[in-house]
């Protein structure tokens, strides 16, 4: 053995020696806290697939990113409700609409003492629930979808996002928004882009907490969660077209593509802990089959560790409050 003496055990004998050479801390500034709005409520609505995590009216949403500017946490990302939906996702363009307008309020509550970042894309706005338009057969056209993607994050810019986060996974999308975004003069929006999104079996949850829409499946688009390699070309890809941010997603089953992507991206990587992710924890906890705190914690970490440099996460608040108090 080339290190005889070596006994690891002896750094892991007291709380303070262990916090000493702990290699990975996490801050509430690398949390990112996803809210949901939704159009002509009149209390927040309890989403039952995610205990805990609400659809908010207009003012509970404000209390939340004022709340999460104090904490001082990463940033909050909105996706919004509509209560009218079509084929085309109409409601998402227009800057009355409910995405829009909930950009607008937090932002003159928050101004830009916290990163105000909104979801881009078409799935809460259309009523058949894809990620984009269809074609005459049903499929989803992609290159018709890019030109609306552009108008949606010209509204988002607009409305003042200072992040949109194109979520549809068309090819060229982060491309179709960087060029709308310089066309309308949004030269410092920033572009943080779903790069490499699995179809996946943990986004359950949130099909409730968005009221979804969808019959089928997103497979066409999204990708194969069998696919390791294909991820990096999805980064790749992003980043040639002026992605300022990427993301990979879900993040708990996928720590390898991570791990890929954080190795090899030029620009800082994103990991979004998902809705089932969450309610796996929650539910587990409940039934006390689980230690909830310490489990979240080791979860967050666990993404940090494999190369995340912020966290999208629906406990971004109650852990960044933890981290506070443990410091
Ligand atoms: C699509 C979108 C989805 C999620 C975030 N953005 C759903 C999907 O792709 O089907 C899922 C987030 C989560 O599960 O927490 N706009």
């Amino acid at each position: 053995m080339a290190f005889p003496q070596m006994r690891p055990r002896r750094l892991r004998s007291t709380p303070a020696l262990r916090r000493l050479v702990a290699e990975q801390r996490l801050g509430g500034s690398e949390l990112i806290l996803p809210a949901f709005i939704r159009e002509d409520l009149t209390e927040p609505c309890p989403i039952g697939s995610m205990p805990g995590v609400v659809q908010h009216t207009a003012d509970s949403l404000k209390r939340v990113a004022a709340q999460a500017a104090e904490q001082g946490l990463g940033g909050i990302m909105l996706f919004g409700i509509p209560a009218d939906r079509d084929p085309t996702g109409s409601a998402a363009l227009e800057p009355a609409g409910v995405l829009n307008a909930a950009i607008r309020d937090v932002r003159s509550e928050v101004g830009d003492d916290l990163v105000i970042m909104s979801d881009l894309c078409l799935d809460e706005f259309t009523d058949h629930g894809h990620c984009g338009l269809l074609d005459t057969s049903g499929q989803v056209d992609n290159d018709k979808t890019l030109d609306i993607y552009g108008r949606m994050a010209v509204a988002q810019a607009d409305a003042g996002a200072h992040v949109v986060a194109p979520s549809g996974m068309m090819d060229g999308g982060a491309g179709a928004v960087r060029r709308a975004l310089e066309s309308a003069g949004h030269k410092n929006t920033v572009v943080m882009s779903y790069a490499a999104k699995y179809a996946s079996a943990f986004y359950g949850p949130f099909r409730e907490a968005v009221d979804s829409q969808l019959a089928g499946d997103r497979r066409t688009y999204q990708m194969d969660f069998r696919n390791r390699r294909e991820a990096l070309t999805e980064v790749r890809l992003d980043v040639e077209e002026g992605a300022d941010i990427v993301i990979v997603k879900p993040a708990m089953s996928y720590l390898d593509i991570l791990a890929d992507v954080a190795a090899t991206s030029p620009v800082p990587v994103a990991a979004y802990q998902v809705s089932g992710e969450y309610s796996m924890v929650e539910a587990a906890a409940a039934n006390g089959w689980i230690d909830r705190r310490p489990a979240i914690m080791e979860s967050l970490l666990g993404i940090k560790r494999a190369g995340a440099d912020m966290v999208i996460t629906y406990w971004a608040s109650e852990a960044a409050a933890w981290l506070k108090d443990a410091t």
